[in-house]
């Protein structure tokens, strides 16, 4: 192979990520127009941005989202974070007592005689060295202190002497299995603290509010964030695992339903200004965890569908026993008769959550907000309680909910905080541009105002002031870094787009008069430097 070829080969291997993906111009165009427009509506509504890490403790999330969901069973990505300074040692005989083997000529297993300490004696060595170096680190706290590895470590010393101390007896696969339980056990010795990639924003805005003592401040605190998010989902069109979110929180003060109704009005507000087409609101109220209302109905709908159970697929046959409510989610054609006749949620709300839910709905037509009941919408993370809602929107196939949000008022409580409301939305921004996309609003390749074309030292140092003054009134200027023929230039300027291209030669230079080719129509005028400029923004005027 050629040195060329392995550089090729080389190459080829970096490519992004399954499932991430690079933005490229001139789409960013529009997700910065999204980006800024959220900006600005929910600016009107009274919120500030807060911007969150991009890691959490794996602990939050699992806490918050729910350890059964989805997200944190499957789809996080989660890291062992340590200091790899200070635990080195550690580290490496971890590594080497995890992947010691004996050796490979011993033959069949079979009973062993005084050999036995020569060829596993490595062993109690590798695994001595875990266990003092462990038991250092976790007296002086450097890894963490948890009863899991407490409990290890006791294991780990206790397995040790026995082993020692029968070295000399015993079969070949008596002592590999000693081995592989010491390797199993060795594995459950957490060296660092897990993190995790945040699958979504809502638990870190709670941790912040907390954290950040935020129920001092008047109530209730209004934020939204924008950001990536990460989960490993399968990917296709409007899945991917590292998406972007723009997304809102409401914590502290009362549970009004004006603000359940405002948050919603704000998020389909944000739509209009987008013009994004085939905007649907699905609502629905979920309850709360008490007997007499949520609680009670998923025992009710739980009997309801081991009734069913052998019509059901295999996912929602695990779900009875699980997440009886995800049933309700399920896409299966198959089950979607059968899911028609469940009991539904409205019926067992209890009536301080039926007349809320009433009331959000009134409010919201008091705000103009069409919306569409939804007993089905159950959502995938565990925070919610009462109002939850998804919207869909046109141009998305099978993953065409572009916003969730829903009621949360536990949470702050759950996550060691004070007995606090919440309630926010989050909207899937890949989706938002794919759908403003697919309806159409693609933005046009950004082009420039004005391509230089010079030719000539003195023209050069004339252009390079030149760009600098139409730049600083706001105009997008092209300034080629080397000089290149009239002919070459234009021809550039068209490809790029250029409205215009500023012409500057000797005899331009130096009569201090520019020549300015309109590039749509091909005209020509000649312009003095300060009448130019005066040209070009009246221009500019006449077209924006
Ligand atoms: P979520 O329903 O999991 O809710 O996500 C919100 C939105 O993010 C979805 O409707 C979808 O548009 C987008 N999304 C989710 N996963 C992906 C993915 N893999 N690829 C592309 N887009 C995706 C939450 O995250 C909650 N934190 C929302 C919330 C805020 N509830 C209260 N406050």
């Amino acid at each position: 192979m050629s040195e060329g070829a392995v550089n090729k080969e080389e190459r080829r291997k970096f490519q992004a990520i399954k499932g991430t993906r690079d933005l490229l111009p001139p789409e960013t165009a529009l997700w910065n127009r999204g980006e800024q427009t959220a900006r600005e509506v929910f600016a009107t509504f009274g919120f500030g941005e807060i911007r969150l890490p991009i890691f959490e403790p794996t602990d939050l999330f699992a806490r918050a989202v729910g350890g059964e969901t989805d997200i944190v069973s499957k789809e996080m990505y989660t890291f062992e974070d340590y200091d790899t300074t200070e635990l080195l040692e550690l580290i490496e005989s971890r590594r080497a007592a995890l992947t010691w083997t004996d050796s490979p000529i011993l033959g069949p297993p079979g009973p062993l005689g005084s050999g036995t300490q020569a060829i596993f004696s490595p062993y109690t060595t590798l695994v001595g060295n875990v266990l003092r170096l462990g038991s250092d680190a976790f007296q002086k706290g450097k890894i963490p202190r948890t009863p899991e590895n407490e409990r290890v470590l006791a294991d780990l010393k206790y397995r040790l002497e026995v082993f020692v101390s029968s070295l000399n007896s015993g079969t070949l696969n008596e002592k590999r299995q000693f081995v592989n339980s010491f390797k199993g056990l060795v594995a459950q010795l957490k060296i660092g603290e897990s993190l995790s990639l945040r699958p979504e924003a809502t638990a870190s805005v709670c941790r912040a509010y907390v954290e950040h003592g935020m129920q001092q401040l008047p109530q209730p605190v209004k934020l939204y964030y924008m950001g990536p998010m990460f989960r490993r989902e399968r990917p296709q069109k409007g899945r991917y695992r590292q998406f972007y979110q723009i997304g809102a929180e409401v914590l502290g003060g009362s549970d009004a339903p004006a603000i359940d109704a405002e948050v919603i009005e704000m998020v389909m507000t944000f739509f209009d200004r987008l013009e994004l087409q085939g905007v649907q609101l699905d609502i629905n109220s979920i309850g709360h965890s008490a007997d007499n209302c949520r609680r009670g109905y998923v025992e009710k709908l739980k009997v309801a569908l081991e009734n069913v159970k052998d019509k059901l697929g295999p996912d929602s046959q695990r779900r009875i026993e699980t997440n009886p409510l995800r049933v309700l989610d399920s896409k299966l054609e198959s089950e979607q008769g059968i899911i028609a006749t469940l009991p539904r949620i409205a019926d067992h709300l209890c009536e301080a959550c039926a007349t809320h839910y009433s009331a959000v709905k009134h409010q919201l037509e008091m705000r103009g907000v069409i919306y569409r009941e939804n007993w089905r919408l159950v959502r995938g993370l565990d925070y919610y309680m009462r109002t939850t809602f998804e919207i869909t929107a046109q141009g998305l196939g099978s993953q065409n909910a572009v916003c969730g949000g829903g009621r949360y008022d536990g949470l702050v409580e759950l996550l060691g905080g004070p007995p606090t409301k919440g309630i926010g939305f989050a909207i899937g921004e890949d989706r938002l541009i794919l759908s403003l996309q697919e309806s159409g609003k693609a933005p046009a390749q950004q082009g420039r105002d004005v391509y230089i074309a010079w030719m000539g030292e003195r023209a050069h140092a004339t252009a390079i002031r030149a760009a600098k003054d139409l730049r600083k009134a706001g105009f997008s200027v092209e300034l080629p870094p080397v000089e290149q023929k009239f002919g070459k230039a234009l021809g550039q300027a068209d490809k790029l787009g250029a409205k215009y291209a500023l012409i500057l030669g000797d005899n331009e230079v130096s009569e201090g008069l520019w020549t300015l080719k309109t590039l749509a129509d091909g005209s020509q005028a000649k312009y003095t430097e300060p009448d130019l400029l005066e040209h070009l923004r009246k221009q500019k005027a006449l077209s924006s």
